[in-house]
């Protein structure tokens, strides 16, 4: 199968996720230009994409394209505006600093057309923080990747309040068609979504050990044998839902203890002093820093086993609604 050519899409900065939005642009048909203020930085991503798009070719997450075919949709260049050329969509990937954003942006507010989207990778600096002064503030929005994007598909999109609705609606419509899942914020919030339901889980990780309540094994050993099983296929709302005879009953059954536990967690603590020692010394006995490497690759290996099975889940659930 082969994906149809379609539009041109700039990446800027192409390091560990312009890289990955490449392949991800690219496998979906797009022609891919990356531009990075250090050309060596372009050159290591247009070799560093072959060998990932193989991986995911010999875990047939290529929806049976060639990686090399997908590869040639991918090109580099050390020119901003030649990059911006008539792409629909630009996705920057500069390091996380606004003051960088804001340069970046400023940069590409000079050369961008009156109907390009102007997006920002950023984990977690709301947009209207480097784009209020520019002259194509409407066309900007911030679409958050989460790594590695091609085994964890969310992307979070979160305009400012001058983003123009079409430009949520076109980068939605955009960031489904290349595979991946956009939630939209209605507005901006720090820490958007997902880190938000993530700081609330590491708090209270933290209370617990720090109170005295278990140990740091024992809070990874409840999150990964216990919540995390039916979290990678079913989100929080749904999981109440179906823990009781729907979301009404489940929440006059459970609501006031909820809120009762709620009640004793807070203030937020200082992710630091004893309790850093007690969880640092814990995670060093489980992976020493100088194997780091190799977990991350093992980590990996089974989010692409993860992302294999979710994708027989979606087209089993496909063929049982149109058989
Ligand atoms: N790494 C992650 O896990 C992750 C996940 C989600 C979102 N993000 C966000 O993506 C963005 C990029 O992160 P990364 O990890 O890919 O960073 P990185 O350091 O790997 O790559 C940044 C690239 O930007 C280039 N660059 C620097 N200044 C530039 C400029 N003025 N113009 C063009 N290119 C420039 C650098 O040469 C480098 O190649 C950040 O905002 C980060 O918060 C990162």
């Amino acid at each position: 199968m082969e994906a149809e050519t379609k539009e041109r899409i700039a990446i800027v900065g192409s390091g560990l996720i312009g890289r990955c939005w490449a392949m991800l642009f690219a496998r979906a048909g797009y022609f891919v230009s990356i531009y990075d203020i250090d050309s060596e930085q372009v050159k290591g991503a247009l070799a560093a994409t072959l060998p990932m798009l193989l991986d995911m070719e010999s875990r047939d997450l290529l929806g049976g394209q060639k990686a090399s075919d997908i590869q040639k949709q991918i090109q580099g260049t050390n020119q901003l505006e030649e990059a911006m050329q008539g792409a629909i969509h630009v996705q920057e990937c500069v390091p996380e600093s606004v003051d960088l954003k804001k340069r970046v942006f400023a940069q590409l507010d000079e050369h961008a057309s009156d109907t390009v989207v102007l997006s920002s990778s950023t984990s977690c600096i709301v947009p209207s923080l480097f784009t209020e002064g520019l002259k194509h503030r409407s066309q900007c929005i911030v679409a958050h990747p989460v790594n590695p994007p091609y085994y964890i598909p969310l992307v979070e999109l979160v305009p400012a309040a001058w983003t123009n609705p079409d430009v949520v609606r076109r980068t939605r419509a955009l960031m489904a068609d290349i595979g991946q899942a956009p939630v939209t914020l209605n507005k901006e919030v720090n820490g958007f979504i997902l880190n938000r339901l993530q700081y609330a889980l590491i708090m209270e990780a933290w209370r617990l050990v720090e109170d005295g309540v278990c140990s740091p094994e024992d809070v990874d050993t409840a999150m990964v044998e216990g919540l995390a099983p039916r979290y990678s296929f079913m989100g929080i709302f749904e999981t109440m839902h179906l823990n009781a005879d729907g979301m009404k009953d489940y929440c006059e059954r459970y609501g006031a203890n909820i809120k009762t536990v709620c009640e004793t967690q807070s203030p937020a603590r200082d992710l630091s002093g004893r309790t850093l020692s007690v969880v640092d010394d814990a995670m060093q006995r489980k992976v020493p820093v100088s194997g780091l490497g190799d977990r991350r690759k093992w980590r990996d290996r089974r989010l692409a086993a993860l992302a294999v099975h979710k994708m027989m889940m979606k087209k089993e659930e496909a063929k049982s609604i149109n058989p």
